[in-house]
């Protein structure tokens, strides 16, 4: 019983490791200006309960992502919640040892870009106050479309983060994406 519990505790921590392991192209590499401008949100998986409204009220989300200052990131989005359009807007601060951006004072503990080549985004959001932890991944493209190789790779990802049951293509349904366009 109690190799199991090492066990199983050891593969948790392998699990997390293998997880940062698993940004390689964050912050570092990313050329933030390029990553900069309007994106249409196309898919979204999550497990924080009730993100989502019901099924016929869902739309493409949106989100505009602006350099600020050096380290500092301006980011809005507007997403169809069950309570209608919602946008919020949210600077982000950059880590001083670690290539992630966050503020934890909203409840944003990390946005890292996993994938992009500047016209789609794999974005994974950690969210949650103090003990409390939620994961988001979405799916940006600069059209209210997307690739089959970028959704493909949404759901593989997805797969890897445990958040399979949880994808969600969205509606092509830009209303509440345009009330943020710049
Ligand atoms: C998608 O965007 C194009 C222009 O970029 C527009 O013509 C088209 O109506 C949009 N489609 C939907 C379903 O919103």
């Amino acid at each position: 019983m109690k190799l199991e519990m090492a066990l199983a505790t050891a593969l948790a921590l392998a699990v997390v490791s293998w997880t940062e392991e698993f940004f390689p192209k964050e912050a570092h590499t990313l050329n933030w200006g390029k990553f900069s401008g309007f994106w249409y949100i196309i898919a979204i998986a999550t497990d924080t309960r009730g993100f989502l409204p019901a099924r016929d009220k869902r739309k493409l989300g949106a989100s505009v992502v602006k350099v600020h200052k050096t380290g500092q990131l301006k980011v809005v989005i507007a997403f169809s919640r069950p309570q209608g359009c919602q946008s919020m807007e949210t600077t982000l601060k950059k880590d001083r040892k670690k290539p992630v951006f966050r503020n934890t004072l909203k409840g944003i503990k990390g946005f890292h870009v996993l994938s992009t080549d500047y016209t789609y985004g794999l974005v994974y959001l950690r969210l949650g106050h103090a003990g409390s932890n939620y994961k988001s991944l979405l799916l940006f493209n600069r059209q209210n479309i997307s690739s089959f190789l970028s959704l493909r790779e949404f759901l593989d990802t997805c797969h890897i983060l445990r958040l399979t049951k949880q994808a969600t293509i969205l509606p092509k349904d830009d209303s509440c994406a345009h009330t943020i366009l710049p």
